[in-house]
């Protein structure tokens, strides 16, 4: 019998308790032992719950029971969660954790602790939820060169884009919704702001490279300025928007970047809807891999830790290469992308004579909008179109500038 302790009892750590409950037998068998839960440590009291008995408030306890030998820390955040996880470890317990905010920030750190330990650190659900991602990707893309890491990542803002585009939900309503069905986080302020998906990327870039890719460098936007009008202009010039992270690794640092990106209908990554999750990874020999499914939300989530405890359990896991050594996130200006920007003027078609475009609208509902495709071009490169184009007669704003995503 394995004891295991669930640090945590929101959306993930009560998923934990269920599956483990509900899939006890299949469980078993892959572990090659029953897993039980000894304990629960919230703030809440948890009244009426069938883990009201398991309940402890005080971490010396977990701490000091050497029957704990696995501990879930589904608290989340990068403030007790790191101070528990550490503690775990420290007295001799693997740790499985759903946390992105731990993992992106303490990653290395940590990774070391539980090696010098003897015992694994495993966070399969930090990134993609219940896909399992992290596995393939130390196991098998490692073995490959990876060349590009893109994705998306963050199942929130997936989820609302979609609802926004496909059924014509607002902006607001499709949040409370993801929130409802236990998408969002607590504050879904990361979720909508892209820093959820961008520390995400910070952890598959620092086990691609080896080395720490601190997440704040990343260049980060959100969803919260995308508007009905980006997805009628996106879909009239062949392309769909979704909140995207894109990776490159180069000799000298990585590109990294995460924000809404225009991207081709009939690639691969428009397809995924709802709360899906993919992560888009090019590989020198293996090519293009994608790796697809639920990216958030309560059992898919519990699934992939539940999976973690399973490893720990038989001692099933590779080693990964992370260390505390810094790799370089790029200054921004190294991202070539195309661009669609948007402005409102007089005369649409006559502003669109003067612009340099590979494609160019204008649509008969919106008669002050004119919005052009540019060539790929760098970040300064846009800037300087953007500040000429604010010359032309009749221009009045900038509506919107979105980026074309390519590996
Ligand atoms: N809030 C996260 C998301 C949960 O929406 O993707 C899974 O990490």
């Amino acid at each position: 019998m394995v004891k295991i302790a669930i640090l945590g009892y929101g959306v993930v750590g009560s998923g934990v308790a269920e599956v483990l409950q509900m899939n006890q037998a299949q469980i078993a068998k892959r572990a090659g032992e029953n897993i039980e839960v000894k304990y629960v440590m919230d703030l809440r009291d948890l009244s009426g719950d069938p883990a009201e008995k398991l309940l402890v408030k005080d971490f010396t306890i977990i701490e000091n029971d050497p029957e704990v030998t696995i501990v879930v820390e589904s608290i989340g955040g990068e403030t007790i969660a790191y101070d528990f996880a550490k503690r775990a470890l420290l007295s001799g317990k693997s740790v499985c954790t759903p946390n992105k905010a731990l993992m992106a920030k303490y990653g290395a750190e940590l990774l070391a602790l539980a090696a010098e330990k003897g015992v694994a650190l495993l966070f399969e659900a930090s990134v993609g939820g219940g896909i399992p991602l992290i596995r393939p990707f130390n196991d098998a893309l490692l073995t490959d060169e990876i060349e590009t890491v893109s994705g998306i990542l963050n199942g929130t803002s997936n989820y609302i884009l979609t609802e926004m585009s496909e059924n014509g939900t607002s902006y607001a309503q499709a949040l409370k919704n993801a929130q409802e069905l236990g998408y969002a986080e607590q504050d879904p302020t990361a979720d909508v702001g892209g820093f959820d998906a961008c520390r995400k990327l910070s952890i598959l870039l620092s086990l691609a490279t080896g080395k720490q890719v601190d997440y704040e460098e990343i260049l980060t936007e959100g969803i919260d300025k995308i508007s009905t009008e980006d997805f009628i202009f996106a879909s009239e010039l062949g392309f769909t928007l979704k909140q995207i992270v894109n990776g490159r690794i180069c000799k000298n640092g990585v590109e990294a970047i995460t924000a809404p990106f225009l991207v081709p209908l009939g690639h691969p990554m428009s397809t995924v809807n709802e709360a899906y999750n993919a992560a888009w990874v090019k590989c020198k020999a293996a090519d293009n891999v994608m790796l697809y499914g639920s990216g958030a939300g309560k059992y898919p989530t519990a699934s992939a830790v539940i999976s973690n405890i399973v490893d720990a359990v038989g001692a099933k896991y590779t080693s990964f290469v992370w260390s505390a050594e810094k790799m370089p996130v790029l200054p921004s200006d190294a991202y070539v992308k195309s661009k669609v920007i948007r402005v409102s003027c007089d005369n649409p078609s006559e502003l669109l004579k003067s612009v340099k475009a590979e494609k160019s609208i204008t649509l008969e509902k919106y008669p002050n909008f004119a919005a052009w495709l540019t060539a790929p071009q760098t970040e300064t490169e846009t800037a300087a179109v953007i500040a000429e184009v604010k010359k032309l007669p009749g221009f009045k704003s900038v509506e919107q500038v979105l980026r074309v995503f390519s590996e």
